[in-house]
């Protein structure tokens, strides 16, 4: 379904049959909301998000590529984040059976404009599925189009931003022990000690080599995200707290109790395709209820 969002920026809108849906802008190509079949809205966006380019939307799952971070010749996360982005109105087929699934195929292609600030021919196409229990997937192909033989490299993250309740009352298992870079003190890596990894401050770190299963755990709203990932061996962690979010001008200042970002990523070592050369990295979600006493 097409449809008009803020200030009239295309939207679609994947619907399931129980009535989860989820949004899609193309600009960012960018899924703004994730809803179960009770309406609750999953996913967390920023009751002062600027719908208006080239400003990146707040809250979602903003899609930062070719480049995560500031390390780099680009913008912080790249420019696929505040692109248009096109339908492809003949998207491939599944390779398993596509009744009860609902999705979109958007495309990033390369401007001169793109071209001129990073010089390399590339094309994305983003697959937003939404499953038959209200799965969010996200699968990316990147192929190096380069005709004169250069590699592509570039690093990535689907930045997505959970809505929780009180971020100091979740959990995140699945990063426990492992070793990261913490991106407060200049990358500087360190191990993860203790069990589970709780939140009482600011946090910006990208966990190294993660396994492909994590879970997000809010026990107040008793739910569970399980967030599971292919071809992206890194997860960042990030929440500005109190400080760092008055900083933000589209975020509320207390916005950051009520979001955590868990983004699947691949940023310590880049990926590198040769000429015709494709990557896949997917993302699935799912929310499911979590049972109080245990917190799972
Ligand atoms: C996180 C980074 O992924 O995104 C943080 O690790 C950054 O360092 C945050 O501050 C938000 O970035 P932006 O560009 O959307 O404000």
């Amino acid at each position: 379904e097409h449809t008009a969002g803020v200030h009239g920026l295309p939207k679609i809108i994947l619907r399931e049959v129980r009535g989860c849906s989820a949004e899609v802008y193309l600009y960012g190509a960018q899924v703004t909301s994730w809803k179960n079949e009770h309406g609750e809205e999953l996913l967390f966006l920023s009751s002062k998000a600027i719908f208006k380019p080239p400003k990146a939307i707040r809250g979602g799952i903003p899609i930062c590529f070719p480049q995560f971070g500031i390390q780099g010749s680009l913008e912080q996360h790249g420019f696929a984040r505040n692109r248009f982005w096109i339908v492809d109105p003949d998207p491939p087929p599944f390779p398993t059976i596509t009744s009860n699934k609902a999705f979109v195929d958007l495309i990033l292609q390369c401007s001169e404009e793109d071209v001129k600030i990073w010089p390399h021919r590339f094309e994305f196409r983003l697959r937003i599925t939404l499953g038959p229990g209200g799965d969010l997937m996200l699968t990316s192909r990147i192929r190096n189009t380069s005709t004169d033989g250069k590699l592509l490299a570039f690093t990535f993250a689907y930045h997505t931003y959970f809505a929780v309740t009180d971020v100091s009352e979740v959990r995140v298992e699945g990063l426990e022990t492992l070793d990261y870079l913490d991106n407060l003190k200049n990358r500087e890596r360190f191990t993860e000690q203790g069990d589970a990894i709780t939140f009482e401050a600011e946090v910006d770190k990208i966990y190294l080599s993660t396994p492909t299963k994590i879970a997000i755990i809010d026990h107040e709203r008793k739910r569970t995200f399980v967030l599971r990932k292919d071809g992206l061996p890194d997860a960042v962690v990030w929440n500005p707290w109190d400080k760092k979010a008055k900083a933000i001008p589209d975020l509320g200042d207390a916005d950051y109790k009520h979001m955590l970002c868990v983004e699947a990523a691949c940023v310590e070592k880049p990926i590198v395709l040769k000429p015709g050369e494709e990557w896949k990295g997917r993302q699935e979600l799912s929310a499911v209820p979590s049972s109080y006493c245990s917190g799972q």
